[in-house]
């Protein structure tokens, strides 16, 4: 799949002090094949999982239309697509890519001896 970056998008949500954050170990990487989507719940949460250009993103994993989930949508480039009524949110940033003040909740994530770990903050 080839798809361009939004040069005005970061590539990953911006964490001040990656140190100062609590990680919840998630999967293991080799679970997430590039293109994927997986469903997670660290501490109980909601989160997808998604693997774009090597990178690990992480949103809430409930539509934020009407809490479809979103793992069972599809992944184009960095967007993801509701399956219930096509929302469309980018997985860097949880934006609702046609009205920005929308959006998902995203998650810090980082690899670590071939584990992922997302950060609620
Ligand atoms: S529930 Fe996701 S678009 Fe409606």
């Amino acid at each position: 799949m080839n798809f361009t970056p939004d040069p005005e998008l970061p590539e990953k949500p911006e964490a001040t002090s990656i140190n100062s954050l609590n990680w919840t170990y998630v999967m293991d990487d080799s679970g997430l094949p590039e293109g994927g989507m997986a469903p997670v719940y660290p501490l109980g949460v909601n989160v997808l999982l998604a693997r774009v250009g090597g990178a690990i993103y992480a949103v809430s994993g409930k539509c934020a239309h009407m809490a479809c989930p979103l793992f069972t949508g599809r992944l184009e480039g960095y967007t993801v697509v509701c399956p219930c009524h096509d929302w469309r949110f980018d997985v860097r940033t949880g934006r609702f890519l046609d009205a920005p003040e929308l959006g998902l909740t995203a998650y810090p994530t980082k690899f670590e001896g071939g584990k992922l770990f997302v950060s609620l903050g």
